[in-house]
């Protein structure tokens, strides 16, 4: 029998429960962002005069072509030709190892919270999600998370700076995890969106685990995230199962351009990951003068203890009212005291402190 829908052909079963997020729109543009980890620096002039030389004819009407992309990134990672595949943000590279390793039925290792399309794939493609929890001090339960590794899980993926927590798993313990995961069949799967804000990485390990893949994104530190490109390294079979699932050329000819010429010109990300460093400190120092508690962290992102001095929910909205967004009020476990805000420069930082005091002393 045909499933009904509305008025729409119903689709597959795993679908019809499965929420989305829509995506924002133009209504957000006018305000400041800080509820999406983006750059909050303009790229550099002269730096942007060199893109805008990219766009040819040539450029736009055929398909593209990502040969020298991919032989800077394999030089760059110090790995060889095969071992990289780039994917449309490296949310499709998650989504990609959902697709290729995880069946319905299987297991697939999360820790929670964490970004939060891991789940939605997880429930897209039908496994079932272990989700490892955080303690107070928002330190995942390592115990458990080598324990969950057993048979019947096909993938285990870690965002390292985890997102919204900041917090990193040492290389030891991601190592330890890695040969878990090669015991039972597993992938290991390392998102480093966050990378280099925090420069701990495990790319050269993919040398020694054959089930380790490395995730990158050019939305974060490289200031792309308009583009949508990331890629993932990996041992060459591991990739070449990717491959197989991607839609064809589902990398954009612009975005592979662009992110050649940031490689090559490195000082477009070292500049800004020293600038979000010094607004970090900032922001720190203002919000702790202002009874607030800011968590450690890895990343161009900041949890926020605010509940001493405002509801989560109503700073939110109060900011909003002030041409701000940031991320919350939280749901998740433990996170309900928290809102969570995109680190930026120094100066903007400075700014939104001013912006915060006000709206922590507005009256309810
Ligand atoms: C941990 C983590 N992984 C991946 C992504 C997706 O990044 P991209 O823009 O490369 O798809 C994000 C985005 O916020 C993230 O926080």
């Amino acid at each position: 029998m045909t499933a009904t829908h509305g008025n729409a052909p119903a689709p597959i079963e795993v679908l019809r429960s499965l929420e989305r997020i829509p995506e924002p729109g133009e209504a957000e543009q006018s305000f400041v962002r800080l509820h999406r980890n983006e750059r909050q620096q303009p790229l550099p002039e002269w730096f942007i005069e060199r893109l805008r030389t990219i766009v040819t004819s040539e450029l736009l009407t055929s398909y593209p072509v990502a040969d020298a992309l991919y032989a800077e990134l394999e030089r760059h990672l110090g790995v060889d030709p095969g071992w990289v595949l780039l994917t449309p943000g490296s949310d499709a590279a998650t989504k990609a190892l959902f697709h290729a390793y995880v069946e319905p039925g299987s297991d697939a290792v999360i820790l929670d919270p964490s970004y939060a399309m891991y789940s939605v794939y997880a429930e897209m493609f039908g496994a079932r999600a272990i989700r490892i929890p955080f303690d107070e001090s928002f330190q995942p339960d390592l115990d458990l998370l080598r324990a969950s590794i057993v048979s019947g899980v096909r993938l285990v993926i870690l965002a390292n700076p985890n997102q919204p927590t900041g917090t990193l798993i040492a290389e030891d313990d991601l190592v330890e995890l890695a040969g878990l995961a090669r015991a039972c069949d597993a992938v290991l799967a390392v998102d480093e969106a966050y990378h280099p804000f925090s420069s701990q990485t495990i790319v050269q390990r993919v040398h020694e685990f054959p089930n380790l893949a490395v995730l990158r994104s050019f939305s974060k530190a490289s200031g792309l995230a308009g583009l949508r490109l990331g890629y993932v390294t990996a041992n060459d079979e591991l990739i070449r199962s990717l491959f197989k699932v991607r839609s064809v050329h589902d990398v954009n000819a612009f975005a592979i351009r662009c992110a050649l010429e940031v490689l090559r010109a490195p000082e477009v990300i070292d500049d800004y990951v020293t600038a979000v460093q010094a607004g970090e400190d900032v922001l720190r120092a203002r919000a702790e003068a202002m009874g607030l508690e800011v968590l450690p962290t890895a990343a161009n992102f900041a949890l926020l203890r605010v509940d001493a001095r405002c509801d989560p929910a109503e700073l939110v909205a109060r900011l909003r009212q002030r041409g701000y967004l940031i991320r919350g009020p939280f749901t998740a476990p433990g996170l309900a005291p928290y809102v969570r805000v995109t680190l930026g420069p120094p100066d903007l930082m400075a700014a939104f402190a001013d912006v915060l005091e006000s709206a922590l002393v507005e009256q309810a």
